[in-house]
């Protein structure tokens, strides 16, 4: 309630909840710590699993914060913050959405012990502010180029997996990915563009060890016709079409009046000499293979095998696309337009039965900017782990590719950037200094939660990073998780894309201070429906929405 010369004016709607000042702020800080906890246990390679079991009673088990995040039911608005960040970096790297949410809640951790100090959010947000923008600038300075060293995204793909359920296949996945990356990236186009050419097809099998790559494209297609060949070899020609080989139905039911057998048998003849003039054209091109995103009718299908060509239909266009980037084709949507260079190459086409379904393998692509993975393991949830897990090493070392950039992980990185930034706090000074300091000791939290989920004392390990840390020279000095002890991780190769921190960093802390600047939660009470005009404290109708647009906060208070 607001008051004008002491004649109070109401604004809100009766029965509106509101809460204000350090309250509100405390709310939304305790909700967001909430949500930490629940992904804290997970992070780094020692951290646990969680099970999610949803409102059917299917399992997911996974160590992968933006999956526990995106499944957990969370109504109040801070703590649906809080996983709009873990998504949004999920988003722009693929990694790291664990350590993007536990540093965003422990900087509103220290932030809160300084606002008890006294200390105005207005200078915490300023001095939170000037850290990241250093912190970055630090960033910069210590990270490595990796010059595209086959061998470092390997690495970078090994440290990411080490914390999957997937970990002791982790060294064939990191060829895998590499492999696969490598080959179809493309110049210019973001990691995530590339990434989306990689068809990842889960099948049941006997182990992860099963996993193969195609240099190709597989789909869960049989041949049109029977007797067409289940394996071709040799230099394949394939064509990619996305126009029906059947008769265009008309838009309107309309009537034929056949007349007599001759007139029934043009009929005939017509569809079919269409159908048969398709075949011959492709026939004509030297085409072994048609892959069809339209329908291809019994007579086109007969006549195709009577030119010896080999065809399938009804691919979906993201399939076909896909198709086309790896065997170099461009989809024709008329035949009649067709010229030689729209044509595909490769080495084999083949069908095979894997776990009970027909595929076709369509391989030796020369120059494929599309590829499958057919991801084998022993259950599905394994499989679905391992696909969760392979998208995230993808994910790095895309963004490796695209950025080259990496420094050292295993809380390196956070450990060289806090000791750096307690240099630069001093030349803050005054109360901002407090800010920028506590912004640095946050980043320990990365280390701290690594040693704590490893059962490991935390205190004596961030001791001896400390000391390491302060002198020059030092900056790869992390925790080896494996050995149990700090190292440089440089040298045990545990390290990260430079772009997974600097996304982690910057959005941790704009959520941090995104909250610290509210300074009231209001909520309106659902209108249970006076009719308009009528509503309550006696305002003009439309007055009262004010708070309506947060209408969806339940459990906010
Ligand atoms: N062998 C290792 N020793 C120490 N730390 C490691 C090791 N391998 C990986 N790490 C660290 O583990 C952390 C990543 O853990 P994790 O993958 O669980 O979380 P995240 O990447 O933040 O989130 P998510 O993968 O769930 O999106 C990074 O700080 C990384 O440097
Ligand atoms: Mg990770």
């Amino acid at each position: 309630m607001a008051q004008l010369g002491g004649i109070p004016i109401i604004i809100l709607k009766e029965g509106t909840e509101s809460i204000k000042g350090n309250s509100a702020r405390n709310k939304n800080i305790q909700a967001i710590k909430a949500v930490a906890e629940a992904v804290r246990s997970t992070l780094g390679p020692r951290g646990m699993d969680k099970m999610l079991v949803d409102s059917l009673g299917d399992v997911t088990i996974t160590n992968d914060g933006a999956t526990i995040l995106n499944d957990l039911d969370i109504e109040h608005p801070g703590a649906k913050m809080a996983v709009s960040i873990a998504k949004n970096q999920d988003d722009i790297v693929g990694d790291g959405t664990t350590s993007s949410v536990l540093f965003a809640s422990q900087l509103l951790t220290v932030a809160q012990e300084l606002m008890e100090q006294g200390i105005h959010p207005s200078i915490i947000t300023k001095g939170f502010r000037a850290a990241m923008v250093e912190a970055l600038e630090i960033l910069g300075k210590v990270s490595k180029n990796s010059n595209m060293d086959r061998e470092i995204l390997e690495k970078i793909a090994v440290t990411t997996m080490n914390s999957k359920g997937v970990a002791g296949n982790k060294d064939i996945f990191a060829r895998i990915a590499t492999d696969v990356m490598l080959k179809i990236m493309e110049e210019g186009k973001s990691s995530f563009d590339n990434v989306s050419n990689i068809i990842v097809l889960k099948k049941k099998g006997k182990s992860l060890k099963e996993t193969e790559v195609i240099s190709g494209v597989v789909l869960e297609k049989e041949p049109v016709h029977p007797l067409m060949p289940k394996l071709l070899t040799g230099d394949i020609k394939i064509a990619t079409i996305a126009q029906a080989f059947e008769i265009k139905k008309t838009e309107f039911s309309s009537e034929l009046r056949i007349t007599s057998a001759d007139q029934m048998g043009a009929f005939l003849d017509q569809e079919e000499q269409v159908m048969k003039g398709f075949a011959e054209k492709l026939k004509e091109y030297g085409v072994n293979v048609v892959v069809n995103q339209k329908g291809i009718e019994d007579t086109a299908a007969h006549y195709l095998n009577k030119a010896g060509i080999l065809a399938v239909k009804s691919v979906t266009k993201s399939d076909l696309e896909k198709l086309a980037k790896a065997t170099g084709a461009k989809i024709t949507e008329d035949i009649s337009d067709m010229s030689e260079d729209d044509f595909g190459k490769a080495e084999r086409v083949e069908f095979k039965k894997i776990a009970g379904d027909d595929l076709m393998f369509i391989s030796g692509c020369t120059d494929p900017k599309a590829m499958t993975i057919l991801l084998r393991g022993g259950t599905i949830n394994v499989v679905d782990e391992a696909e969760r897990t392979l998208h995230d090493a993808l994910c790095v070392i895309g963004i490796m590719i695209d950025k080259k950039n990496f420094v050292a992980g295993g809380g390196a990185i956070e450990m060289e950037i806090s000791a750096r930034l307690l240099d630069f706090a001093i030349q803050a000074g005054g109360k901002e200094q407090l800010a920028v300091e506590a912004f640095a000791r946050s980043l320990e939290c990365i280390p701290i939660a690594l040693a704590d989920n490893a059962g490991l004392e935390p205190i004596d390990i961030i001791a001896n990073l400390r000391a390491k840390h302060a002198e020059k020279g030092n900056d790869g000095w992390g925790l080896e998780i494996f050995a149990g002890e700090p190292a440089n991780n440089y040298e045990t190769g545990i390290i990260e894309p430079q772009a997974n921190i600097e996304t982690f960093i910057k959005s941790s802390t704009e959520l941090a201070i995104l909250i610290l600047r509210i300074d009231e939660m209001i909520r309106a009470k659902k209108s249970a429906g006076p009719p308009p005009g009528m509503g309550g404290g006696g305002m003009p109708p439309g007055m009262g929405g004010m708070g309506g647009g947060m209408g969806g906060m339940p459990g906010m208070m």
